[in-house]
């Protein structure tokens, strides 16, 4: 079962950022699939890796889209990935010192995708709206 599936709740209203997220959204099923079917510990950690990478390269991407719509709420939104990578780098330090993932893992995956997309990253998305109404 994924750990989390695509809906409208999820649209931002912008093309680019929703690819981006749909594109983290499979690298954690991905993830949370070979987990429960407890695929050896290299085939996940090789799509940690890969989730860690992309989801570096997205937050540098969706920031440099606000600043390309002037959004005046980047500077709390850069706070807000910033603690999410210590987050994310915390459980990844904890996965790879103990070769073992653990359900707080992806309890933190399903809150951030859930959270940061449907209630901060929507939120450019609507100045967009706006600018172009
Ligand atoms: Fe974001
Ligand atoms: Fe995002």
């Amino acid at each position: 079962m994924s750990l989390m599936d695509w809906n409208e709740k999820l649209n931002v209203g912008v093309d680019q950022m929703n690819d981006q997220h749909k594109v983290i959204l499979t690298y954690m099923n991905t993830l949370y699939d070979d987990y429960q079917a407890n695929k050896p510990f290299s085939v996940l950690k090789s799509s940690l890796d890969s989730l860690k990478d992309y989801t570096i390269k997205h937050f540098k991407e969706e920031e440099e889209y606000m600043e390309s719509i002037d959004y005046d709420g980047i500077a709390s939104h850069k706070i807000i990935h910033e603690k999410l990578l210590k987050t994310l780098g915390e459980h990844y330090e904890n996965i790879t010192s103990t070769q073992k993932f653990n359900d707080d893992f992806f309890h933190f995956l399903k809150f951030w995708l859930s959270s940061h997309i449907q209630g901060i990253d929507v939120k450019y998305g609507k100045l967009k709206d706006q600018k172009s109404a």
